[in-house]
């Protein structure tokens, strides 16, 4: 059958004349019926593990604005709780984790395939999206990438720099790619899990992908990436994939070819213009209007919403933020942007 969907068919590849749009972390603290849910939940990390509550969170966006695709409700950081890594979230500042430092540490982690128990309320809330979503909009699962999740197993918390990951990974190369490794096979039994469930596509959010240099971004940046979608790709062949190596800036040329990505997301520090040239040559895009415009609105969030549609109106696009929307952000100016994107 042909593909019908908007997001569906910019990730195969098709230009639209009006791009497909969603937003990152589109269900999350700005909607006060989020809000509203998340307190009956009680914590964060309960509405996550409540198939019914993140069901319904996700789909709150859905309804209030009409996106072309649903992102599963859940977290990067579901995949190392899984793993064994205790994980808590401080109201205000964020996540907290056991760290990992040593062999011993690294020694009490469980296996890439025992993490199904820990994580079956995810599956379960993928299979009710999919029966519940309307037709026409497309549901996306995702996992954080292993570089990223492995920043915050290594410092146990979110860090400006990576540094403690950067020194795990100059001091003790041995277990830091150890670390690497099951977190790669973990993410590929995950996402595996999720396109059985129903997830349409899946995206490989690598948030700090930008303080990884030369070789080491290769390494591990680009190398997880390839194994994983090689992986997904022999088990669910036919399953896009959306890569977004967060702040790659001149490493974005050449991503989605070096990975195997059907899609790559850009941040809002390179220029769409740019963008258009380098990177969608290859394929489809996603982004990039930087999310301070959800908070400031106005003639300005017009303006570079239809210059980012315009620079990319050559070839397969997903119209999207350089980021996830911010708590701050105003609700009308998410609608704003839409209809300046469906409208022109
Ligand atoms: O996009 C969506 O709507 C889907 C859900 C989603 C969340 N987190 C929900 C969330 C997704 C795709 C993520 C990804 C995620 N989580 C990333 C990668 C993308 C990025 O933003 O770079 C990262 C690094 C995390 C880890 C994480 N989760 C941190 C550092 C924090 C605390 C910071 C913050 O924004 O509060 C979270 C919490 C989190 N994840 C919230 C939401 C809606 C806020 C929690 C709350 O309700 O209090």
């Amino acid at each position: 059958m042909a593909e019908t969907k908007a997001l569906m068919r910019a990730l195969a590849g098709e230009t639209q004349a009006v791009p497909p749009i969603w937003m990152m972390r589109q269900a999350g603290r700005y909607l006060p019926e989020y809000r509203a849910t998340r307190e009956k939940a009680g914590d964060f990390l309960s509405l996550c593990y409540n198939p019914e509550l993140a069901a319904e969170v996700t789909l709150q966006p859905i309804r209030r604005y009409g996106f072309d695709a649903a992102i599963l409700f859940a977290d990067i950081l579901l995949v190392p709780d899984a793993l064994g890594a205790d994980l808590w979230f401080v109201t205000g500042e964020g996540p907290r984790l056991s760290t990992i430092t040593s062999e011993a540490d690294f020694g009490k982690l469980k296996g890439a395939e025992d993490i199904h128990d820990h994580l079956a309320p995810v599956y379960e809330t993928v299979r009710i999206l999919s029966r519940e979503l309307p037709k026409e909009v497309a549901l996306i699962g995702f996992a954080g990438a292993p570089w990223t999740v492995a920043t915050y197993m290594i410092a146990g918390r979110g860090t400006p720099d990576q540094g403690p990951a950067h020194a795990l990974k100059a001091e003790d190369r041995a277990l830091f790619e150890a670390l690497i490794g099951r977190l790669t096979e973990a993410t590929i039994t995950y996402l595996s899990a999720q396109i059985e469930a129903g997830a349409e596509t899946v995206k490989l959010f690598d948030s700090w992908a930008g303080s990884l240099k030369g070789q080491d971004f290769e390494d591990f940046c680009v190398a997880p990436a390839k194994t994983i979608i090689a992986a997904l790709k022999a088990k669910h062949p036919g399953v896009p994939v959306i890569a977004f190596p967060r702040e790659a800036g001149e490493k974005y040329i050449g991503f989605a070819k070096a990975t195997g990505a059907d899609c790559v997301a850009l941040d809002n520090s390179v220029s769409p213009e740019w963008a258009a040239e380098h990177v969608q040559a290859d394929g489809c895009v996603q982004g990039n209007l930087a999310s301070s415009h959800m908070v400031t609105g106005g003639e300005d969030l017009v303006r570079e919403t239809r210059r980012i549609v315009e620079a990319f109106s050559g070839g397969p696009h997903i119209f999207n933020l350089g980021h996830g929307i911010t708590p701050d952000a105003d609700p009308a100016n998410v609608q704003l942007m839409i209809d300046t994107v469906r409208g022109g």
